[in-house]
């Protein structure tokens, strides 16, 4: 397949996953998070809209924006989980960060700009991944036969010399090859090497754009060093392998493209953007910082352009997810211009005790379920009983009423705590089978429980 092909074959595509309907989301959100229809379906329906939009003419489709959304809820009921599971569900350039990043107290040097960066780059490894799939067979058959030379010697003058042998020596070797029976053998083989020292360069505050231009000027001026190792013929293969597939992949294709579907499909879901508004007293202190953070924010939200190493990136169709508690700081007390921009607001509920159970028992990936599965690993298997995790479920609601509200995060405590016990013994308990109970679960809790101020620092 020539190189043009290629590239018209990768323009078409998208990514799989990108179709996926509202309801089917919504059914792969339940997998993992309990409740909180609402917010499934406004998310289900926005990711919806961006494939509806990419069907609509080039005329039709400037005109549609993306409506973005604002998800309150109080902690720990489940926000960020749920784009936790987004990201692995699309097919699609996604990226999750917290607003907070950017306020002076966790200043580590990033501008908001970096967002689009570091999205781009996603988009770029989901690319690559697709393109590598693609000129798989081929790179497979060139490092197969990079690995016949060199094991006959003639890899010296790589595919030049291969004249020289016989063609039955090469097919006899690449049936011992394919046979497995070589994997232990050592090779010499030339590799196109690295940079000399590799090439770093730190990044300053605020100058991440002159970073990413002097080290992309460097790698491309400084040349590779070949140089001849000695490996075994499994990691030669590996080592050929790779090479083949970075000649044979088209990286201008994999940036633009990229970059198209980080402009057309591109989601970021910005967290805690409660943390970022001005609580009260303002004028100077963090409060300024924090509404700097938003200020900056604006434009990227509003659609701007921004420059990457993979080129121009415009934002204005980038879809925003913004979340964040607003315990403290209420929607309107961000700016009026970012309020607007989040037009769809959906309010995720507390969780009850019931949601409790549910959460034990139901998600694929429940607390419990990693709990017998790490267990597992010592020959340990341990056994919830149904009351157990009822009383579980009450116990973590109950502290969240006396104590603190941290939402489903108390049933990681709390569960934590329940077994510890087993947990720290397991080694000697191989082989053996571990009834949790009822009594056991109070038996674990009781003192802690009955003790407010224990409870406060323990669960
Ligand atoms: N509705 C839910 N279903 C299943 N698990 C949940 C649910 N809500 C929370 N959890 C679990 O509780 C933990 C905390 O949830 P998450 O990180 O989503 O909280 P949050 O809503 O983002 O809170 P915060 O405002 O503090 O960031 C996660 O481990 C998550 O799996
Ligand atoms: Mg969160």
């Amino acid at each position: 397949m020539g190189p043009t092909s290629m590239a018209a074959n990768l323009e078409r595509t998208e990514p799989a996953g990108f179709d996926l309907k509202p309801r089917e989301i919504v059914e792969y959100l339940s997998r993992y998070i309990v409740g909180q229809e609402e917010a499934k379906r406004a998310v289900a329906i926005a990711i919806r809209n961006r494939w509806r939009r990419l069907q609509l003419s080039d005329k039709e489709r400037a005109e549609v924006t993306p409506k973005n959304i604002l998800m309150i809820g109080p902690t720990g009921v489940g926000k960020t989980e749920i784009a936790r599971r987004l990201a692995r569900l699309l097919n699609a350039p996604f990226l999750k960060i917290e607003a907070t990043k950017f306020t002076e107290v966790g200043y580590v040097g990033r501008d908001v700009e970096s967002i689009i960066r570091d999205l781009v780059e996603v988009a770029v490894g989901i690319v690559r991944e697709e393109e590598i799939r693609r000129v798989e067979d081929e790179a497979q058959q060139r490092a197969e036969n990079r690995l016949i030379d060199a094991l006959l010697g003639t890899a010296s003058g790589e595919f030049a010399e291969r004249g020289t042998t016989s063609t039955s020596a090469r097919e006899q070797m690449r049936d011992l090859l394919r046979r497995g029976v070589l994997e232990e053998r050592r090779v010499q083989i030339r590799v196109s090497g690295t940079f000399p020292g590799g090439v770093h360069v730190f990044p300053l505050a605020g100058m991440e754009q002159l970073e990413m231009d002097l080290s992309n000027m460097l790698e491309r001026i400084l040349p590779k060093r070949p140089e001849v190792r000695e490996v075994t013929v499994r990691e030669a293969r590996q080592i050929f392998l790779e090479e083949e597939r970075e000649k044979l992949i088209d990286k201008n294709r994999i940036s633009e493209e990229a970059v198209r579907r980080t402009e057309e499909t591109g989601i970021v879901f910005l967290d805690e953007l409660d943390k970022i508004c001005a609580t009260g007293r303002s004028g100077h202190g963090p409060d300024v910082s924090r509404e700097g953070v938003q200020r900056d924010l604006l434009p990227l939200v509003e659609g701007t352009t921004v420059n990457t190493r993979h080129g121009p990136v415009r934002t204005d169709y980038i879809l925003f997810i913004g979340a964040g508690a607003f315990h403290h700081a209420k929607p309107s007390d961000l700016m009026p211009e970012l309020q607007g921009r989040f037009p769809i607001r959906v309010e995720l509920s507390a969780l009850t005790r019931d949601d409790f159970l549910r959460i034990l028992r139901e998600p694929e990936s429940s607390i419990i379920r990693q709990y017998e599965m790490l267990l597992r690993t010592e020959d340990v298997e341990l056994e919830f009983t149904d009351d157990a995790l009822e009383t579980i479920a009450d116990i973590a609601y109950q502290v969240n009423q006396t104590s603190q509200n941290i939402g489903a995060r108390r049933l990681h405590t709390v569960v934590e705590r329940v077994l510890e016990e087993v947990s720290f013994h397991a080694p000697d308990l191989a082989g053996q089978r571990i009834r949790v109970d009822a009594s056991y679960v109070r038996k674990q809790l009781e003192d802690i429980v009955k003790q407010e101020d224990l409870s406060h620092f323990v669960l």
